[in-house]
């Protein structure tokens, strides 16, 4: 792995206490073809209350201001929901916190710390550019079988179809999932099974789920054994990085729901 150093410095100015810093050594990989390599930065200035892509935001002002490529790194709502912003900050999904990375923030770093972002790796997640990887394999996980057939119109009475707590619950839990990545990213195995499980634990709670439930097993595990995702072999690093709190037993669903719908002859 080659390493450059590239400085990108704000003219100073008088430091209000608690600012922050930072080198940053970023991956930059100038397309999938590209070998990649970490690129060093260095940022002054940084206050603690930013969120860390807003910190990545001044870096690629910075960036800009002198002529330079910005940083190429995927965001969409910056509120923990859309599941677009996951980076390895330095070595673990998402960084420090329990959360998205749009979602951590600078007070979870030290002044003078060496930060390193690099995107998720792993083979079904193929680089783009820099810290963008293309999560395309989730999209036809969930085109092959994460979906129920219902007919469209007006909404049903939410009476209508009574479901446990219990159910309704643990579906609530699984329907969590953001499909971010984080997941597959620090798995040693690439697995996606713990992304998988959640969907298919939603859907298999809830009486709406129940028709397609069998082929849904079957076409999701099809499609991501075919995408190169690997096999759970129950390390828990996937649920341990999750930013949503999926718990591992939606692995345990899908398992069951697996053997049933093969002994049904599916
Ligand atoms: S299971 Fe968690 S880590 Fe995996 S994609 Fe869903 S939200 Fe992200
Ligand atoms: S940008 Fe949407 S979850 Fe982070």
């Amino acid at each position: 792995m080659t390493t450059t150093t590239h400085e990108a410095e704000v003219a100073a100015a008088p430091r209000e206490e608690g600012l922050m810093n930072l080198t940053l050594k970023i991956w930059r990989q100038n397309g999938p073809r590209d070998n990649g390599r970490l690129v060093t930065f260095k940022v002054k200035d940084i206050s603690p209350d930013m969120s860390f892509l807003e910190m990545l935001d001044v870096l690629n002002e910075q960036l800009q201001a002198e002529g330079t490529e910005p940083i190429a790194f995927d965001s969409d709502c910056r509120e923990g929901i859309c599941g677009m912003c996951g980076l390895m900050i330095s070595g673990e999904a998402h960084g420090p916190e329990k959360t998205t990375t749009c979602q951590l923030h600078m007070r979870s770093f030290k002044d003078g710390e060496t930060i390193t972002i690099e995107p998720w790796k792993a083979d079904p997640f193929p680089v783009i550019k820099d810290l963008v990887v293309d999560r395309g394999s989730f999209d036809r996980i969930i085109q092959a079988g994460g979906f129920i057939s219902a007919n469209t119109g007006a909404a049903p009475k939410a009476e209508a179809i009574l479901v446990p707590k219990e159910n309704a619950d643990r579906a609530f839990v699984a329907a969590e999932c953001i499909g971010c990545g984080a997941c597959v990213a620090a798995c040693p195995n690439a697995s996606g099974m713990l992304f998988m499980g959640a969907k298919i634990t939603h859907l298999g709670e809830l009486p709406q789920g129940q028709p397609e439930r069998d082929a849904r097993v079957v076409s999701m595990v099809n499609q991501h054994d075919a995408e190169g995702f690997g096999g759970c072999t129950n390390i828990g690093e996937c649920s341990h990085a999750c930013p949503k709190g999926i718990p591992q037993d939606v692995i345990s669903t899908l398992n069951k729901d697996l053997r049933t719908a093969l002994k049904r002859g599916r």
